[in-house]
């Protein structure tokens, strides 16, 4: 939802553009406004404070003229409470100025704390629920030191959340997790430490991180880091891993945007994710041979995710469920210790997923993470977990997390009826194919379809079995990158309503297979064309039925890759053709970390 970063011993004495250049890096958890605190090195005559700076918009091409300093932190906002206004931004500070909070998640209790705060005549500046974390800490600073004081204030806090706290007179920054990720990374050789809400944001510096867990807390001064239980106040070992992410994985490489190469680089991950994880795959496997029922949640993306690992289990004639994770609550009293609940997320960090996930745990389910973020609280809270392996996802809307964790359910389908080997050779086909089909040629047609697109209000995408949660897929990534109201039909549902919104040239994309589903997409593709619809095919052969073809490659079930990446890739085009921004739409945020 929102981004924290900071940074203690900057080497360069520019601790304000080194958080600038990390909350760069973090804009797609929340580009609405952002800020840094900083304590100057040299400071002004008679001015003991922190110096803020903070501003509304987004930070691509932002600049700071914050003073030299070693040590600053920053914030990019994702507005919750309070507008989108420079005193909403964070950093918030206490009365005094010398002492600045930055914040991710939602304070449920602050009105009751804002309203005794306002009695002993704190001046609030905000309308936010983070700024009465500063005057918190300050009021509790007069009794005790600021490490407890920062302890006990989180700890009254109701809400899932993540602070970061700096200190003008110690010159410390103490941070504390409960529900919002924290990652803290040291870089041993110039004594830099940082604190981040995700690790591309100091990848850079170092990839060697400890991810806090819910109850921890940290205290970052010159000399080192120290870890802390937040409820007994007692110190905790680090557990220190060094991640196999490099500064690439974080850099644009050339591409215009993060979305564009995070396409083009499922040639790469989709192999990637065919690769790892067959121990456990196999181990799964073995469970749902013995009977335990399996349940695939997620949201968004991830829930069309799991709706398709639903029909690659029916192919194989192996039953499941599915649920969008906000949806599992009712159906949580059919969950015992036989259940494998395999929650399907990007980030590990949604907060429907996470919700659906410990009830069910609660319940004795085994819980398996098909995760792409690593450290996540998903991951940590699972039994089993799949790392799909597609690298840091910056892009806001998911694509290349999506194709490798699809992958990962095809490679556990394949298994559980004894077709691992086979699974894995076909995904490393997939590959290969994609890497010939995923051509200029292809790209051109793709701009020239997206040009002729560019003034509609509606379109229209259906599909049959694989390709209905295909459809899904394909209409929310042209939504959510371009704006254009995209709506996904299953075929056969056409004829019971949704016909009525053919008219004459509506757009109408048909994803089909060379499968048995063919005559039937066909069919319902005739009943657009009778009434007009521009039909734009979607599939591996050509039919009269069709005014335009997209050709994608004709490899089975899993054909439905090629169709996917198509809707990924007009999404992006049609995007930068309306003007929005690929990498960050409006509205959305890249971890949704509130219910
Ligand atoms: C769509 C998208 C969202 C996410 C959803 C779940 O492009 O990014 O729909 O898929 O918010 O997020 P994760 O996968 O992080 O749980």
């Amino acid at each position: 939802m929102c981004g924290i970063f900071a940074v203690v011993n900057d080497k360069t004495n520019h601790a304000a553009q080194t958080v600038l250049a990390g909350l760069k890096k973090l804009e797609y958890r929340g580009y609405d406004s952002w800020g840094i605190a900083i304590k100057p090195t040299s400071l002004t005559p008679g001015v003991q404070k922190l110096q803020v700076e903070k501003h509304i918009g987004k930070i691509g091409e932002a600049k700071t003229n914050l003073p030299e300093g070693t040590i600053a932190i920053g914030h990019t906002r994702w507005a919750t409470h309070g507008g989108v206004t420079d005193e909403n931004a964070h950093p918030h500070l206490d009365c005094s100025g010398k002492l600045a909070v930055i914040h991710n998640g939602i304070v449920e209790n602050y009105l009751e704390f804002k309203e005794e705060l306002i009695k002993k005549d704190h001046q609030f500046s905000s309308e936010t629920d983070t700024e009465v974390i500063a005057h918190l800490i300050e009021e509790k600073v007069k009794h005790q030191n600021l490490v407890s004081a920062v302890f006990k204030t989180f700890n009254d806090l109701v809400g899932s959340n993540a602070i970061g706290v700096i200190d003008f007179e110690s010159e410390i920054i103490i941070a504390a997790r409960n529900g919002s990720p924290l990652v803290i990374g040291v870089d041993e050789i110039n004594h830099q430490y940082f604190l981040g809400s995700d690790v591309p944001a100091f990848l850079k510096y170092t990839n060697k991180v400890h991810f806090l867990d819910d109850g921890e807390a940290v205290v970052i001064t010159k000399t080192g880091i120290k870890l802390f239980d937040l409820k007994t106040g007692k110190e905790k070992k680090l557990n220190w891993q060094t991640l196999d992410w490099k500064l690439e994985d974080a850099e644009k490489a050339g591409f215009p945007h993060f979305l564009l190469k995070e396409i083009h680089e499922q040639k790469e991950t989709i192999t990637k994710a065919a690769l790892i994880n067959e121990k456990e795959i196999l181990e799964m496997a073995k469970l749902i041979r013995q009977g335990y029922k399996t349940v695939f949640i997620g949201c968004g993306t991830a829930s069309y995710c799991a709706l398709a690992g639903k029909y690659f289990f029916a192919n194989a004639g192996i039953t499941s469920e599915n649920y969008g994770a906000y949806e599992y609550l009712p159906f949580l009293k059919f969950t015992n210790n036989k259940t494998l609940l395999i929650t399907i997320s990007q980030s590990g960090e949604t907060a429907d997923t996470l919700i659906a996930s410990k009830a069910a745990k609660k319940r004795g389910a085994i819980i398996v993470a098909v995760v792409n973020a690593r450290g996540s609280t998903l991951e940590r809270m699972a039994d089993i977990v799949l790392p799909v392996g597609a690298g840091p996802e910056i892009a806001v809307v998911s694509t290349k997390a999506f194709t490798a964790q699809l992958a990962t359910l095809y490679l556990l389908t394949t298994a559980i009826t004894n077709k691992y080997d086979e699974g894995k050779n076909k995904i490393n086909k997939l590959a290969d194919v994609l890497k010939d089909w995923l051509n200029p040629v292809l790209i051109n047609q793709l701009i020239d379809t997206a040009k002729s697109l560019m003034k509609e209000e509606h379109i229209y995408v259906i599909g049959k079995h694989l390709n209905y949660p295909a459809t899904l897929e394909f209409a929310l990534k042209i939504k959510e990158t371009s704006y254009l109201h995209a709506e996904a039909f299953a075929a056969g549902e056409l004829k019971h309503g949704v016909i009525t919104l053919i008219q004459k040239n509506t757009p109408c994309f048909v994803l089909a297979s060379n499968d048995e589903t063919k005559n039937e997409i066909l069919s319902s593709t005739a009943e657009l064309k009778a009434r007009g619809g521009r039909i734009i095919g979607v599939a591996p052969f050509e039919s009269p039925e069709f005014d335009e073809l997209i050709k994608t490659p004709d490899l089975g079930d899993l054909t439905i890759f090629g169709n996917i990446i198509v809707g990924q890739l007009l999404g992006y085009y049609l995007g930068i053709g309306r003007g929005a921004d690929p990498d960050k739409p409006r509205n959305l945020a890249k971890s949704v970390t509130v219910k």
